[in-house]
């Protein structure tokens, strides 16, 4: 017996991963739907072997489905996911609307699996931003061994994290420079194309962007409120995956050895680690790809118990579509999907 399933944003980057997931690891769905705004009814998405035509989401009867995997803007998730979680469906949410709700657990399976137990408060779960949950899967067992005091992170972000759109802009502008003459920046505030761009999202009063302000805040609920962390969000012309370096200060010591061991048997991560000109992942090679990679674990002999790391996942897998997957295999799992 499978579950009946939506897929709300199929059309999205994250919502055509999120099928194509379901599909790779075999979740039980008896029936999917592809859900996306109006212009989009009609629209083809794979499924497998299957095409799937998109409906309309004011069209659509959430009360006939188990499970909603939604994908779609926070403004559009402050109104539907709560229309949908009362119709009686699950949803697990990929937009920044609920993260920080008391009553909505924001989980990374591999951080917070118990917390999927109190999801019957709003019948919503959090995914959180992409960028959190790699920092996340990395940190938890090594805060577990040794208990980070503070993390400082910058990030190398794809710019698939910005949608369709912003992959669009990206190569529009790679073509436009070499063949078509300049293109004007749209989707990004400057030309993202042979450039970085040290700001993403909005700015906050104190100079800090929202973008930055979300690790933080996600990384404080998922794992401790007690773990200092400070961060830049840098947006990279890389298409798919992002990468980040991570600068870790321990209460408790923990060499570099013990730490390498330590993240190579947790879940969810790979450790590729040589000091060689080639020992240490890329978002190239990310790309397609389920874990969290790490590399470049070294001491940072500034501090007494300090290591720097090298974290790089595919964003709209485990930064997304994977995690949100995950989730609801949890809940399968716990038989916490239908009857409630
Ligand atoms: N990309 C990432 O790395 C990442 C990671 C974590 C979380 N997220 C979050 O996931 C969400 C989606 O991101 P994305 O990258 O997949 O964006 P995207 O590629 O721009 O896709 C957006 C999807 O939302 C649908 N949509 C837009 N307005 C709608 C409406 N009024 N009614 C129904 N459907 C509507 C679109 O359908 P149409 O084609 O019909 O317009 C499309 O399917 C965002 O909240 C984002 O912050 C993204």
């Amino acid at each position: 017996m499978g579950y009946r399933v939506a897929v709300v944003g199929a059309t999205g980057n994250v919502g055509r991963e999120m099928l194509n997931i379901l599909e790779e690891v075999e979740f039980p769905v008896d029936e999917i739907h592809a859900i996306a705004s109006r212009k989009s009814i009609g629209v083809e998405v794979s499924f497998g072997d299957r095409i799937l035509k998109c409906k309309d989401v004011e069209q659509f009867d959430f009360s006939t489905v188990d499970l909603v995997l939604m994908s779609v803007s926070g403004t559009f998730s402050k109104e539907w996911a709560p229309k949908i979680g009362a119709a009686g469906p699950i949803v697990i949410d990929n937009s920044s609307a609920w993260r920080m709700d008391p009553d909505v657990p924001l989980v990374v399976p591999e951080v917070n699996p118990d917390d999927v137990e109190w999801a019957d408060r709003r019948n919503i779960i959090a995914n959180p931003n992409c960028s959190t949950a790699q920092l996340v899967v990395a940190l938890k067992p090594l805060h577990d061994r040794a208990r980070i005091k503070r993390v400082v992170v910058s990030t190398y972000q794809s710019v698939s994290g910005a949608g369709k759109e912003g992959m669009d802009e990206l190569w529009d502008q790679t073509k436009g420079i070499f063949v078509l003459g300049p293109s004007e920046p749209k989707k990004f505030p400057k030309q993202i194309a042979f450039n970085v761009i040290p700001f993403i999202g909005a700015f906050n009063d104190d100079g800090y962007t929202d973008e930055e302000a979300k690790m933080w805040n996600e990384t404080h609920k998922m794992i401790d409120p007690e773990i200092a962390l400070t961060v830049t969000c840098v947006r990279v012309p890389v298409m798919v995956g992002h990468s980040e370096s991570v600068n870790i200060e321990f209460h408790e010591p923990l060499d570099e050895d013990e730490a390498r061991d330590l993240l190579r048997n947790s879940p969810g991560l790979i450790v590729i680690d040589q000091r060689n000109d080639k020992g240490y992942i890329t978002p190239k090679e990310a790309q397609g790809e389920f874990p969290v990679f790490v590399s470049r674990i070294r001491r940072d002999p500034t501090v007494e118990h300090g290591l720097n790391l090298w974290v790089v996942a595919d964003n709209l897998r485990k930064g997304a579509a994977l995690n949100a997957v995950q989730i609801a295999q949890l809940l399968d799992e716990r038989g916490l999907i239908g009857d409630r």
